[in-house]
């Protein structure tokens, strides 16, 4: 029905989660709208993971609604999902490499998958294209164990945007990783926005690389809304665990 559109490429209503009798998330509402980077903070367990599979339908939500691109997602099977799936790319935390195949076949993977006849010619013109984006060409025959962390972040990216994503959800893109490495990654999400109009989740509990990539910015805790604006706003706040975490 028209009118029961939901502004927003992605919107979750009233959503609660648990993982048997734990509470993870309670009563979130949210709103990503196209082309944004939204930033998620929060503590440890607040359950920002959590709201990244929600939101990839790799778990089921227990209570509310989750719409990707106007699809409410509790209602389509794996088949269904998969088209909506590949308009998305994940950076999952840990970056999730496959150690035993190249650097080129880990970016080329869901070319192989959605093209089982893909040319070599044609995937390595794809994968090439996307490993200069993310400056890592000269790596296209290396294997994930030979790189450090912060290019196996940026490897990470370029596999989750081969496939040309409207929508990226990012875990925790810059942990472990030094502050100017981190930058590079941040300077990545800010292209990806930027040149592609990317609409982003960026998960993080670093506030200097929230600042960075955010166009706006919510707080989880425990499972919680307790924060929604800008950077700013960040920092003024009265909120006693909202001040906690920014100082
Ligand atoms: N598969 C699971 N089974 C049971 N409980 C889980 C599972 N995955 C996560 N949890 C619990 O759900 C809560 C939220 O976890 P989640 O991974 O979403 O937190 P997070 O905010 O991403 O934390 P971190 O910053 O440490 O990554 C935690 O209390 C965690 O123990
Ligand atoms: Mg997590």
């Amino acid at each position: 029905m028209e009118n029961n559109k939901q502004n927003g490429v992605i919107h979750v209503e009233n959503l609660s989660f648990t993982y048997g009798n734990e509470m993870v998330l309670e009563n979130l509402t949210l709103t990503v709208e196209k082309g944004e980077t939204l930033v998620i903070l929060g503590g440890s367990g607040a359950g920002k993971s959590t709201l990244l599979r929600l939101i990839i339908a790799l778990i089921r939500q227990t209570r509310g609604k989750i719409t990707v691109f106007d699809n409410d997602i509790a209602y389509l099977s794996e088949r269904q999902l998969r088209p909506l799936r590949s308009r998305m790319g994940f950076v999952f935390q840990g970056g999730a490499l496959f150690d035993s195949i190249t650097v080129a076949e880990n970016v080329g993977y869901a070319l192989r998958i959605n093209n089982p006849k893909i040319s070599e010619p044609e995937f390595r013109k794809a994968v090439m294209e996307i490993l200069e984006y993310v400056e890592m060409d000269e790596f296209y025959s290396a294997y994930p164990a030979d790189l450090s962390g912060g290019q196996r972040k940026r490897i990470a990216i370029a596999r989750a945007t081969i496939t040309h994503p409207e929508i990226i959800l990012y875990d925790e893109p810059t942990s472990g990783l030094d502050p100017i490495v981190s930058k590079r990654i941040n300077q990545l999400i800010n292209r990806l926005r930027l040149e592609q109009n990317i609409t982003s989740i960026v998960v993080t509990h670093i506030l200097q690389d929230a600042f960075e990539v955010a166009t706006r910015l919510v707080m989880l805790k425990n499972g919680r809304l307790v924060f929604e604006g800008q950077s700013d706003d960040l920092l003024l706040s009265k909120d006693p665990y909202v001040q906690q975490f920014v100082r």
